[in-house]
């Protein structure tokens, strides 16, 4: 598992030690004006309760440290991990000592009177140096980070593309392994790349082609086919001389939408959901992909579509999903993602019995649960958004390279 990276095992006896987990906790808040943010989507936090508690067990005292949303710059109360901590705490049974310093003070924190000893530091993105492009800056903070533990975990997969002080800096100053969970993401997105079983199907939705530009252009040589829906499809239906109406359209991504057609393996929808507003009570019409009328916009995948996207899925032994097909999170424009996320269910579970499965991050991943699909019936939900595509993109992320040094 994750070849390469040094497990939590490395690390030896952690009876009494300090160790300082980086989680991604980075979960998508509704703000609740005057009262406290209500955390709309569980995944994350749920994700990084296993390692946690291992450490726990493991006699650890465990310090976490995660960001939360992009706030600029320094402390700003809307993204506060005060609610993931209570969060936290219930998925741990257990309390958790909230620091509200994100450097941890100077004495870091109290541990006395926990059932378990486990702490968690205000959002680390409230300090500027965190992500500060300096790296006298970002070692000040990595240094107080450090101060407070003897090992270090990283188990944030999706941010181990951030070359941040807690991710990266505070590696290159602890002993230091990477969390089950990295490993495990880091293993499963192996199998895709490397010699992945046939027929292996990609399936990208989402809004924008710009953002999946270079995943395409890395997985499209290993794939047989490529189902594209979800607002980048508009770009494709352009390159193929149709006209979008008043749908997403990149016009400066039109020629390489055409190039990536000219491979033969990207299959388009042949029907789409339009409405000429994205509410929930729009009035919607199923029109052909061909014939999009001025003055609407495409905003989910039709039915036959759904028909065309399962039937090319069926029999794939490798399958890889990023991004929603369509406005999911507003019923009218939500069954196409649920239809895809169906067709995919179908082919296999975690053992990975039948076909490798694995939903890519951030909405796909969100859309499942959100749909109320039943998550055990995928191979993998990767933690991971922006993280998940570097890695399929070849690149080299820092948080994880990092991992792979020694410390003295
Ligand atoms: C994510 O949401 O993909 C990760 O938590 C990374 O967040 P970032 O894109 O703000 O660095």
């Amino acid at each position: 598992m994750g070849q390469g990276l040094p497990g939590v095992d490395s690390l030896g006896d952690l009876d009494g030690k300090r160790v300082l987990v980086r989680s991604d906790l980075n979960v998508p808040l509704d703000p609740n004006p005057g009262s406290t943010a209500t955390i709309t989507d569980d995944g994350r936090i749920r994700a990084s309760v296993p390692q946690i508690n291992a450490l726990l067990d493991a006699g650890a005292m465990v310090l976490v440290c995660a960001h939360l949303g992009r706030p600029k710059g320094g402390p700003d109360p809307r993204y506060s991990l005060a609610p993931v901590a209570k969060r936290l705490g219930d998925l741990l049974d257990c309390e958790v000592e909230f620091v509200a310093d994100p450097t941890g003070g100077v004495e870091g924190p109290r541990w006395k009177g926990l059932r378990r000893k486990v702490a968690m530091l205000e959002n680390v993105r409230f300090d500027p140096r965190e992500t500060s492009k300096d790296e006298a800056e970002r070692g000040e903070y990595a240094d107080q980070l450090a101060g407070h533990a003897d090992r270090y975990v990283d188990d944030a997969f999706g941010a181990v593309h951030r070359k941040h002080a807690s991710v990266y800096d505070v590696a290159l100053r602890l002993p230091h392994a990477a969390g089950d969970l990295v490993r495990r993401e880091v293993d499963v997105l192996n199998r895709l790349t490397r010699e992945p079983q046939r027929p292996y199907v990609v399936v990208l939705g989402g809004s924008k082609v710009s953002d999946k530009l270079a995943v395409i252009e890395s997985l499209l040589p290993e794939v047989d086919t490529l189902l594209v829906g979800g607002g980048m499809c508009f770009t494709f239906l352009k390159a193929q001389g149709h006209e979008v109406g008043d749908s997403l359209l990149e016009a400066d991504q039109v020629e390489a939408a055409g190039r990536f057609l000219e491979t033969g393996k990207v299959v388009l929808p042949v029907d789409v959901v339009v409405a000429t507003e994205v509410s929930a009570d729009a009035d919607t019409k199923v029109v052909p992909a061909d014939g999009i009328p001025a003055g609407t916009k495409g905003l989910d995948i039709g039915p036959r579509s759904v028909e065309q996207f399962a039937a090319a899925l069926d029999g794939a032994r490798t399958v890889f999903w990023n991004g929603p097909m369509g406005v999911f999170e507003l019923a009218p424009f939500a069954a196409g993602t649920r239809g895809v996320a169906d067709a995919i269910a179908a082919l296999g579970g975690p053992d990975h019995s039948g076909a490798l499965t694995v939903v890519g991050g951030g909405d796909s991943a969100a859309a499942v649960r959100a749909l109320g699909i039943e998550e055990s019936r995928f191979g993998h939900i990767s933690t991971g958004g922006g993280a998940s595509l570097e890695y399929l993109e070849g690149k080299q992320l820092p948080g994880l390279t990092v991992l792979e040094e020694s410390t003295t």
